[in-house]
């Protein structure tokens, strides 16, 4: 992670978090390890718990754990559980909150409005966060503003497609191991995270459909060549089903009892609630664990259906997430939109705002040289003819 390996640099040295107590509800992968970890040597205290209950990498945790970070996470938490241990982090009482899918910016105006008068900011890191804050923007009901990570073009322009669409497959392969090639594969949503895995799968040498609700996406899915089609149509012919929506019940019983048998069912969408389980759990007739990451579902007329990571996020429940070299690019701009709250304390408004362009395209840049990549530099002519309209036709 070059980019904020070198912005370390700088936060070690210059210590511009001094004494802030952060809290952070992330997947505790290795990268988010660098983040936490850079964030601390910055100067600030760091409690920290997972953003999922089936996403925790234990070893990770408690490699943090040993560095003095107060961590609250394991791997297979229960509901419960995973709120219990998003207490323990507001009980450090935060002054900024990073956040994946929003839990614990619910739960500060759910259950701590306390903490809320003393908060700096927060920033958030997915579309479903970014989709749930900007609701709760709209009703009038969030307090403190929060910076949209997510939205940031060199985090969704990168991390969404490319990072979730390799992982996603990495996941499906490391659970079953399944062949790609040959196969026909339903991916629903195809927004950010879907094109990227319709690409890769695609790139596997397998036949991919799209089911998306959006004109606009579902003629690019058509325009790039895959078949597009709706839900029902799609789960007949599905050997591999990923949902990608950040949607409610987008497959349910009636394509459930349409599919065919041994299809694999999996999620890579923010909650587990793409893939209805009550659903599948009603109309189940038998459920046997495979391995830790397969549970076979048999239906009435003998199919077998296999859902992966509990329809969680698959490539981080069967996988380890995205790969270092693109949350380098997410995790910078999480660090500098961290630093850019502190710098404006009390000048945000309490809304969803977006991190600013020089910020966006100043990680952009270290990435590039990180890659040995060069750009080009605009004359001031050009600059000049850019901006300008009375030049037409010669
Ligand atoms: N697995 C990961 O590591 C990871 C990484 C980034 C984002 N995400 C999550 O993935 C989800 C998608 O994110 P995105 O950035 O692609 O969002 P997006 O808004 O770019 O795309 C979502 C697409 O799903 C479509 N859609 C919604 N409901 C649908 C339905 N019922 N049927 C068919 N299509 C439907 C929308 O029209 C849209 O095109 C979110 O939940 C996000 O938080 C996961």
């Amino acid at each position: 992670m070059p980019v904020l390996m070198g912005l370390r640099e700088r936060f070690e040295r210059d210590k511009p978090l001094i004494d802030l107590q952060v809290g952070a509800c992330l997947h505790v992968t290795k990268e988010t390890a660098v983040l936490v970890e850079t964030m601390a040597l910055g100067g600030a205290k760091v409690a920290l718990c997972g953003s999922n209950p089936l996403s925790t990498q234990d070893d990770v945790a408690s490699a943090l754990a040993r560095f003095g970070v107060n961590v609250f996470a394991w791997r297979g938490q229960t509901s419960d559980e995973y709120y219990d241990c998003i207490r323990s982090v507001l009980a450090y009482k935060p002054k900024v909150t990073l956040d994946d899918g929003a839990d614990l910016v619910s739960t500060i105006h759910r259950e701590r409005p306390d903490l809320i008068s003393g908060m700096f900011g927060g920033t958030e890191e997915t579309t479903t966060g970014v989709v749930r804050l900007r609701a709760m923007a709209k009703d009038g009901a969030l307090k403190y503003p929060i910076v949209a990570v997510n939205d940031a073009q060199s985090k969704s322009l990168f991390d969404n497609p490319l990072g979730t669409g390799q992982s996603a497959l990495d996941g499906i392969i490391r659970a079953t191991n399944v062949l790609f090639a040959g196969k026909d594969v339903v991916i629903v949503g195809y927004g950010r995270v879907g094109s990227g895995i319709a690409e890769r799968a695609k790139g596997h040498g397998a036949r991919v459909t799209i089911v998306e609700a959006n004109p606009i996406n579902a003629l690019r899915a058509a325009m790039s060549g895959f078949k597009v089609t709706t839900m029902k149509d799609a789960a007949r012919c599905a050997d591999i089903l990923i949902t990608a929506t950040g949607d409610l019940n987008v497959v349910r019983k009636e394509h459930f009892m349409e599919m065919k048998d041994k299809a694999i069912l999996a999620n890579a969408g923010h909650f587990d609630v793409e893939i209805s389980k009550p659903d599948l759990e009603q109309i189940a007739v038998s459920k046997r664990r495979l391995n830790p990451c397969v549970d076979q579902y048999t239906l009435k007329g003998g199919q077998r259906l296999f859902l992966l990571a509990e329809g969680r996020l698959v490539n981080l429940g069967c996988a380890e997430g995205h790969p270092s070299e693109v949350m380098d690019l997410s995790f910078s701009i999480q660090l500098l939109s961290v630093e850019h709250i502190l710098k404006n304390r009390g000048k945000l408004r309490p809304t969803v705002v977006d991190v600013p362009k020089d910020v966006d395209f100043e990680v952009a840049r270290l990435k590039l040289q990180a890659m040995n990549a060069r750009i080009e530099e605009l004359t001031d002519e050009q600059k000049h003819y850019l901006a300008s309209w009375e030049m037409g036709t010669g």
